[in-house]
């Protein structure tokens, strides 16, 4: 049976009568239902379960994007200093002997495009998606109830021959994917690092790390499970609206190559907690100024374009120290690393 209702639809005593009971079961069952989720929390979000989960054609998908809000892309304008680091940023002398030139190489890096992500992007106040399976304040619950991380550890802990090849393809994957979708990123970590040095990932590095704002994660959301291309999925952390600080779930979303086990880490960004709209934070407990990051910068990472935040020096020495934007000789999980002037990489000293 199917009931139509338009608009001034008059409906007589008979089918009053008709579906008076269907209304009361129906307003029934949500009050029991409210009832259930605020006396029990639910065990998965959806209980999708791996398995269960079709190869699906992302094209199907609709994402529903915040009016208003969008992300601007434009040129590098007439002063391009405005949007240039500065060495007041740095205090040691190595930094600020070498600042001029590093800048000039880096903006050679870039391609000259920019592009401005609204702070509204990173609130977690966002309009709701359209995923019928997912409910923000749901998802917050269970996450309450995540003691362990989400995710298991990398596949890949150590580099082998390999890696450096996997790795391009799964970022040229993602690129495409997120291209489509019209979804915003940048690089992070390892990959902000390797940019600096020689526009390659380190080749100590065994994952890719991006981040993204909250807008953009609800967005991924809508994928969760998906299988793209028959090779890459993308799995969702249930507990990436629950924003706390040095949680045990720092990691967002992740993206992996089902054929190879690579992957990559996605950090989300938020408004932090004291709602000072100007600073955004991820979940492993670092905090940036949203003028360190925007406008972000398109760049070249391993022949792929990609997009830096605009601060990319100062975030690295944040992260890791000025050290690393100078010192030529690094140990990374206790293997020497040196870099080579010559060939303009990091030769393994092992
Ligand atoms: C994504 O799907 C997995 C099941 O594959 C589920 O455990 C997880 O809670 C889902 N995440 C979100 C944010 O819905």
């Amino acid at each position: 049976m199917t009931l139509s209702l338009r608009g001034r639809s008059k409906l007589d005593r008979r089918t009053a009568r008709l579906i008076a009971p269907a209304v009361f079961l129906f307003i029934a069952s949500l009050v029991f239902g409210c009832l259930l989720t605020v006396s029990a929390p639910p065990t998965g979000l959806n209980d999708r379960s791996e398995d269960s989960i079709a190869p699906l054609s992302t094209s199907v998908i609709s994402i529903v994007r915040a009016k208003g809000t969008e992300v601007t892309v434009r040129k590098f304008s007439e002063d391009p200093s405005k949007f240039v680091e500065h060495s007041d940023a740095f205090t040691s002398s190595q930094m600020k002997e070498k600042f001029d030139t590093t800048i000039v190489r880096l903006l050679s890096q870039d391609s000259g495009q920019m592009k401005d992500i609204p702070p509204s992007h990173f609130s977690l106040n966002q309009p709701p998606v359209h995923d019928p399976n997912f409910s923000p304040s749901q998802a917050i619950l269970f996450a309450a109830t995540l003691t362990k991380s989400y995710f298991p550890r990398h596949h890949h802990l150590e580099p082998t021959s390999s890696t450096q090849h996997n790795m391009k393809l799964l970022l040229k994957a993602w690129h495409a994917f997120t291209k489509a979708q019209d979804m915003h990123w940048w690089i992070a970590h390892d990959q902000l690092l390797g940019w600096f040095w020689d526009a390659q990932t380190p080749p100590w590095s065994t994952y890719l790390s991006v981040q993204m704002s909250v807008l953009q994660l609800l967005q991924l959301q809508q994928f969760n499970g998906t299988l793209i291309d028959e090779r890459f999925r993308v799995k969702v952390n249930p507990a990436f609206m629950l924003r706390d600080q040095k949680s045990p779930n720092p990691i967002d979303a992740r993206f992996y190559d089902v054929k190879t086990g690579y992957m990559i880490d996605i950090e989300g960004l938020s408004v932090v907690r004291d709602g000072d709209e100007g600073r955004l934070g991820c979940k492993d407990g670092s905090v940036h100024a949203i003028q360190d990051l925007m406008p972000l910068h398109e760049t070249v990472l391993d022949g792929v374009l990609v997009w830096r935040p605009r601060a990319a020096l100062k975030i690295l020495a944040q992260t890791y120290g000025e050290g690393i934007l100078y010192d030529q000789r690094q140990n990374v999980g206790g293997v020497d690393y040196e870099w080579s002037e010559r060939r303009h990489v990091w030769v393994d000293l092992d």
